[in-house]
């Protein structure tokens, strides 16, 4: 693996969830590898789990870390080409890249969508330039259109959790007052289809994600009709895809309670709203892996750099 962009960066998933869950019981087993190399974790956007579980999973590959927030540590980036940079920003994209490339082997970076501005959300202009103007490898901890490590580890929690070889799991949109990127479910959607598992989403009408993302899974407007033996239900908010970054619907009764979640096991990708998104009496129970889920995100950034670095000099 040379970068990490996006889920088609995994040659072979089956493997990698292997590989994540052999770390799992054995996270020195490869300390060696990563001495004396340096992970540089640069972020636009606020983290919890992202940032401690990467310096986590780099720290037990032996690496060293130095960790940024861009926004309020650094100088403004320039990400257009042959713009005259005469206003706000006061480094371009080139010269950054290109220097933080010297002091790190390998750059780790998060930078949300604008949500205001789909055509450039899509083009993934952030991710893309450090891409293209760094000369070390890239890892995505979260960019306009994807979160890659949320998914792996949300598949190796699946493969850790399931009772039958072909569980039924369900995306289930939930309410939030703040209008969500689509990162985790498009990352998820993609993921589902990767693995073996019975995957459907529902979510009311208008919120329909990228159907090149979601291409055959079922959507089933009817949130009820979808959760109906479920061993797996993935709650997350989204904003209006088609309506780019807009919320179209504030309906509470798409919370997720026991009484529509059943027997089944509750994810979400954390942070979440108590009571908003899924109400207190999930995450209280012992249906509820969403810690678990998180422990997950150090062996799936870890799996994830340990191919990496085999590729580092
Ligand atoms: N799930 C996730 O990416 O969490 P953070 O935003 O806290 O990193």
């Amino acid at each position: 693996m040379k970068h990490f962009l996006d889920l088609e960066d995994i040659n072979n998933i089956d493997t990698l969830i292997s590989e994540a869950i052999s770390l799992k019981s054995n996270p020195f087993s490869s300390k060696k590898l990563g001495e004396n190399k340096t992970i540089g974790l640069l972020f636009f956007n606020s983290s919890l789990r992202t940032r401690l579980s990467t310096q986590k999973a780099a720290q037990n590959l032996g690496m060293d870390v130095i960790t940024m927030n861009l926004n309020s540590d650094s100088w403004g980036l320039e990400f257009e080409d042959g713009s005259v940079m005469n206003a706000g920003t006061a480094e371009h994209i080139k010269e950054a890249a290109a220097v933080i490339s010297q002091y790190v082997d390998i750059i780790a970076l998060r930078a949300f969508p604008s949500l205001t501005d789909k055509v450039k959300d899509e083009e993934e202009q952030v991710i893309k330039s450090f891409q293209k103007y760094a000369s070390v490898p890239v890892v995505n901890m979260e960019s306009a259109t994807a979160h890659p490590l949320q998914a792996l580890t949300d598949a190796i929690t699946i493969t850790e959790f399931k009772q039958k070889k072909r569980p039924k799991v369900v995306l289930s949109w939930a309410p939030h007052p703040r209008a969500l990127p689509h990162a985790v479910p498009n990352s998820f959607a993609k993921m589902m289809q990767m693995i073996d598992v019975d995957f459907c989403i529902t979510h009311p009408e208008g919120y329909e994600l990228n159907p090149k993302i979601t291409g055959n899974a079922p959507i089933v407007y009817n949130q009820e009709e979808a959760l109906k033996n479920a061993d797996f239900v993935y709650a997350k908010n989204w904003s209006s895809y088609k309506d780019y970054g807009q919320i179209k619907c504030t309906d509470e009764s798409w919370m997720l309670t026991l009484d529509k979640i059943k027997t089944a096991k509750f994810m979400h990708c954390l942070p979440v709203r108590r009571n908003v998104v899924v109400a207190d009496e999930v995450l209280d129970s012992n249906q509820s892996i969403v810690i678990q889920q998180a422990n997950n995100r150090t062996y799936a950034a870890q799996a994830v750099l340990k191919e990496i670095l085999k590729n580092v000099a």
